[in-house]
């Protein structure tokens, strides 16, 4: 399939990319593909003068809950989707030792904003149809000072950081062209549970996937799911002394919307992938989407456009933050192209 990867620090992903496509090769890229929009123009000018694919390798999109609640987005579930939160919460304290000559704290010494971004907007970007019928226009990023990031690199290196780059938390809000919001969280050194939140609220319902999965839609939607249903069809007066009035659909329920809505894409591989693993089994269904694309001629599942929106966010949140939380603007990657496509969609060979 004429195809390599690039998988190592941050700071040489770009580099090897172009130099794949340079010499005829489909490329795809460990996450973050580009630190910085030098990068990512270069990556994409790259990929359009040498015809080859440039994707990027984000996981998460492929992760169980996520292809899922795509599927019911896309069915319209959610009615239409206002707002999306994705994040990258982890606390690294048990991998700092494992990583390569210390490249990753060095890199959070040296650099503020969201170092670490598509993991928690790929899934989001996803959902909400990024340049295929909307686009990113404007972000501000805002840090808090860096506390735990600072100790443990001093207690580490042995060596005093007083100008340690990254804040401990750093979060980033998103406008888009028609008017949704996102929000996306950065946060790899307090003691948190892991957290990618992937949190869809729409005009008709609400998907939740951190701490707990859940998902609220309009009963209608729910239907013959319903196990219990609500008295003579009719609205029980609200108690307004309840404060879970409203709530998630109970689990049932949502384990019969899951089942109902399962991505084509989990239905085929999901019992192969579970087996196989890789982050759960979302490793295997990315290289297998890979593949499958490449072998039947298919546009694959992310292109370098969206490599270059989820990346731009390390730069762009830098500036946000070193310019007092100023408004940054979010460029059009595709010069102009990013209402051509009428929404997201995997493509199959059938
Ligand atoms: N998608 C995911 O879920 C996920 C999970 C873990 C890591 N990652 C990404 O994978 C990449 C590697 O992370 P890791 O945890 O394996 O780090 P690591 O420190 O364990 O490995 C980094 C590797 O890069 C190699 N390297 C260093 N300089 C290089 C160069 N100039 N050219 C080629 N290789 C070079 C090192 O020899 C080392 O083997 C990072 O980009 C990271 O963000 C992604």
């Amino acid at each position: 399939m004429g195809g390599t990867t690039a998988m190592g620090i941050w700071k040489v992903h770009a580099k090897i990319a172009r130099y794949a496509m340079e010499h005829g090769k489909h490329v795809a890229i460990e996450v973050p593909a580009a630190m910085n929009l030098t990068e990512i123009w270069d990556l994409i000018n790259t990929s359009e003068r040498t015809r080859r694919h440039c994707m990027q390798l984000e996981n998460c999109v492929y992760d169980f809950f996520e292809l899922t609640t795509l599927n019911m987005a896309q069915q319209g579930l959610f009615g239409e989707i206002l707002h999306a939160e994705g994040a990258y919460i982890h606390n690294l304290e048990d991998f700092w030792d494992e990583y390569w000559h210390d490249w990753r704290l060095l890199y959070n010494r040296d650099h503020r904003g969201d170092v670490y971004p598509t993991h928690g907007i790929g899934p989001v970007c996803q959902a909400l149809d990024i340049h295929r019928g909307d686009k990113m226009n404007v972000l501000v990023s805002m840090d808090t000072k860096a506390v735990n990031g600072r100790e443990y690199y001093e207690k580490h290196r042995g060596e005093a950081a007083p100008d340690f780059q990254n804040g401990d938390h750093t979060m980033t809000m998103i406008r888009t062209e028609k008017g949704k919001t996102i929000m996306i969280q950065h946060d790899v050194v307090n003691p948190r549970p892991y957290n990618r939140l992937y949190q869809l609220t729409g005009t008709k319902g609400f998907a939740n996937k951190y701490p707990v999965e859940g998902y609220m839609v309009d009963a209608s939607k729910v239907g013959e799911l319903m196990t219990v249903p609500s008295a003579q069809g009719r609205r029980e007066k609200v108690d307004i002394e309840n404060l879970s009035a409203h709530s998630c659909v109970p689990e049932d329920v949502k384990q019969a919307l899951m089942e109902k809505y399962k991505h084509p894409i989990q239905k085929d591989l999901e019992q192969t992938a579970k087996k196989v693993g890789g982050h759960g089994g979302m490793d295997y269904i990315m290289d297998y989407r890979l593949i499958y694309c490449l072998r039947n001629g298919l546009p694959l599942d992310m292109d370098v456009y969206d490599l270059a929106e989820w990346c731009c966010l390390t730069e762009l949140t830098a500036i946000s933050i070193e310019n007092g939380n100023a408004p940054v603007e979010v460029p059009d990657f595709t010069r102009g192209g990013w209402n051509r496509i009428d929404g997201y969609r995997h493509a199959f060979a059938e």
